[in-house]
């Protein structure tokens, strides 16, 4: 065996040590957690585990999202008080997150004494502040259940495509956004009635007041670049004054001095982060207060999905500034989860519950797997269930694993469980050392997919090391005891610095590994010095390989539960369109129409009334295209209309066609127009 002298592997390690909040988003309380929640919670987890084990102090707080109509009438329906239902679904929350591994300080509820204290002294500042206004607004209200309805209660068909039943702000057919005023046909969706419009006094927190300072904390390094040039897009106009308030019957927090109204459910959530980090302080003797003054040198982060940018970016340090309390060092936003590259769908099977997830399948294959995509941007996350199984067996089982246990066995018998006193080959061993603070750069970033890779690269050099000393050889040779020693003692030490940087993303492994080596993985930096002369435990499988039969019965499982929804749940989806028959296309009468003239509509946010020749007939009708189109570009253009569509009356009159448009995902549309030379009247086929 070569001798070395030193043992020592030089490495500076950052020792300031950051006090963090950590949070994610809060989830609704009427709902089961899914996989689309996990990706996230599992991204926060890790994050902060991995400050924990670099030796910072750490809070991950967070809680129910209890509040507002949905969960009001969710619990009607089911014969509960909301109350009742929001105290088991919370309980079931729980479950799945403690099953999960996640490692959150403290999991609360938004419908709490400290959270209504909290949000009434953020209100009566934001008063003070100047930053709240009242204004009388009208609203479509349901003269049989007598409530206001929020756009989701509302449906009707698309004013842009005339599909039906469509919610109250947007179509899932055409994908427009609208007014709920400018749905045709408009019916509540708890009675059946027809909507009335009823006015109501609203109060509005001023946004605009915030824009400087918005715009200040915008390009502070606290967001993501796509998100802060999301923003300066929202900066070019005015910031909407956003309505903070509901009229009762409202599950929520009663706006102090304003008898029948209640805080809008969106107004008490982020306050949620910090009644549950407050409870947090109370039980552990922290000092709130300090936490939350605007120079505060502690941090503040929140994962959120990019469906809540709004909320998190603009709303919520908007009411921090205006309450005078510290603004969020940093919103880390993802993008959404999509299973077998696609939307997940109740009929697919891919609409998957965490629980059902559980039931079939180690957390911790999850957990890595969605490391082993996730990076720091917005970009979809797809878990697509064959590379899933692929990418855990290979990774996890077939190389991390492997290296245990094909050393410890010898450990035990050349060397009585003791391993040895020297590495063979340090330098092997200073390749996983100098890595060390790329990957907890990696971490640091959320880059997690990049210190995976780089921990895999290592995990192959640490087989290929094996492989190429062939311990199981020497074994059999006589007096190379020390030998076969030295080489497992090397490889336990690969394993051990590897399951160490593994421990935030597989901490149930990582535990199980802990027992084995006989020494804790918690410490991130404890990898610059090897386990040597140290006793081990046999070694027990950590984990095994994921067969297809496993995630079979999750898909199998998600089916079932299908059948157990009510068919509206259902239909709430949007699932890809159904195949249809030529004969059904061929009904559609599709003609080229030059457009004459364009015009705004008084009254209405998102529509245009389009003049439009067919070569011989005009016709009239209204786009929900405003807004993204000047009236003026389109007079004389040509598009393709569908001619034979039956007429509609709307409010602002009647409609006799629909022009077609494609749209992107922010429901922005794009007219579609034929080649040159194409006449108005032309058959579109
Ligand atoms: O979008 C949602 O699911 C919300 N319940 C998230 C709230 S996060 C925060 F602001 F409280
Ligand atoms: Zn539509």
């Amino acid at each position: 065996m070569r001798h070395h002298q030193s043992n020592h592997f030089p490495l500076t390690i950052m020792t300031a040590k950051r006090r963090i909040l950590v949070t994610a988003a809060l989830p609704y309380a009427n709902g089961s957690i899914h996989l689309g929640h996990m990706l996230e919670y599992i991204q926060t987890d890790i994050w902060a585990r991995f400050q924990r084990a670099r030796g910072h102090e750490v809070w991950f707080a967070w809680a129910d999202d209890a509040h507002g109509t949905p969960i009001m009438l969710h619990a009607e329906k089911h014969g509960m008080s909301p109350e009742a239902l929001i105290e088991q679904m919370n309980a079931e929350h729980q479950r799945d997150f403690d099953d999960f591994g996640l490692s959150h300080d403290h999991f609360s509820s938004t419908h709490t004494e400290t959270n209504r204290a909290l949000v009434e002294r953020i209100w009566s500042r934001l008063k003070d502040s100047g930053a709240v206004s009242t204004r009388t607004i009208e609203q479509f209200f349901d003269p049989e259940r007598k409530m206001f309805l929020p756009d989701r209660f509302i449906r009707g068909h698309c004013p842009r495509c005339g599909a039906e039943d469509q919610h109250g702000d947007s179509c899932e057919v055409c994908g427009a956004t609208y007014d709920p005023t400018e749905l045709v046909e408009p019916r509540s969706a708890l009675s059946g009635a027809t909507p009335v419009m009823k006015k109501t006094e609203h109060y509005f927190i001023t946004l605009e007041r915030f824009r400087d300072s918005l715009k200040s904390w915008v390009r502070s390094g606290a967001l993501q670049d796509e998100v802060a040039n999301k923003l300066e897009e929202w900066f070019g106009e005015r910031l909407r004054d956003w309505d903070v308030t509901r009229d009762e019957p409202y599950f929520g927090f009663a706006i102090p001095d304003a008898p029948g109204k209640y805080f809008y459910v969106w107004l008490d959530a982020p306050v949620g982060y910090l009644a549950s980090f407050k409870e947090i302080c109370k039980r552990e003797g922290l000092d709130f207060e300090e936490w939350l003054k605007p120079d505060s040198p502690t941090e503040m982060h929140h994962f959120i999905g990019k469906d809540i940018i709004y909320f998190h970016c603009l709303f919520w340090p908007a009411m921090l500034e205006g309450a005078r309390l510290r603004r969020p060092t940093a919103v880390h936003a993802h993008g959404f989860l999509t299973v077998n590259g696609a939307k997940m769908s109740k009929s697919r099977g891919t609409f998957i519950k965490a629980r059902t997830w559980l039931d079939h399948v180690h957390p911790d294959t999850l957990r890595y797997y969605f490391a082993a995509k996730l990076g720091s941007g917005l970009a979809d996350i797809d878990l697509n269930l064959d590379d899933f199984r692929a990418r855990v067996n290979a990774d996890l089982v077939g190389k991390l694993v492997n290296i245990a246990s094909r050393s410890a066995g010898f450990i035990h018998k050349f060397g009585q469980g003791r391993l040895a006193a020297e590495l063979p080959d340090p330098a092997l061993y200073q390749r996983f050392v100098d890595a060390h603070e790329s990957i907890a750069a990696e971490f640091e970033q959320r880059n997690y997919h990049q210190a995976i890779r780089r921990i895999m690269a290592l995990a192959d050099e640490a087989n290929r090391y094996i492989d190429e000393h062939k311990p199981w050889v020497l074994a059999k040779e006589e007096g190379r005891e020390a030998e076969v020693l030295a080489i497992c003692t090397q490889g336990i030490n690969m394993f051990r610095a590897m399951m160490t940087w593994l421990a935030p993303v597989i901490p149930q492994t990582a535990s199980a590994a802990g027992e084995f080596l006989n020494t804790s993985l918690d410490d991130f930096d404890s990898i610059t010095q090897p386990l040597l002369d140290h006793d081990i435990e046999r070694f027990k499988p950590l984990l095994k390989r994921v067969e297809p039969e496993q995630t079979e019965r999750v898909i199998e499982a998600s089916r079932e539960s299908l059948e157990q929804q009510d068919t509206a749940t259902v239909k709430e989806e949007s699932e890809d369109s159904p195949t249809i028959e030529f004969g059904d296309f061929a009904k559609v009468d599709l003609q080229v129409a030059r457009i004459v003239t364009a015009e705004h509509i008084e009254g209405a946010d998102k529509l245009l009334r389009l003049t439009l020749d067919l070569g011989g007939s005009t016709r009239q009708v209204m786009a929900g295209i405003r807004g993204h189109y000047e009236p003026s570009e389109l007079e004389g253009r040509l598009t393709v209309v569908v001619a034979n569509l039956a007429p509609r009356k709307m409010r602002f009159g009647v409609s006799e066609g629909m022009v077609l448009a494609a749209s992107d995902a922010d429901g922005r549309p794009f007219l579609l127009s034929p080649d040159s030379g194409a006449q108005p009247g032309m058959k579109v086929s």
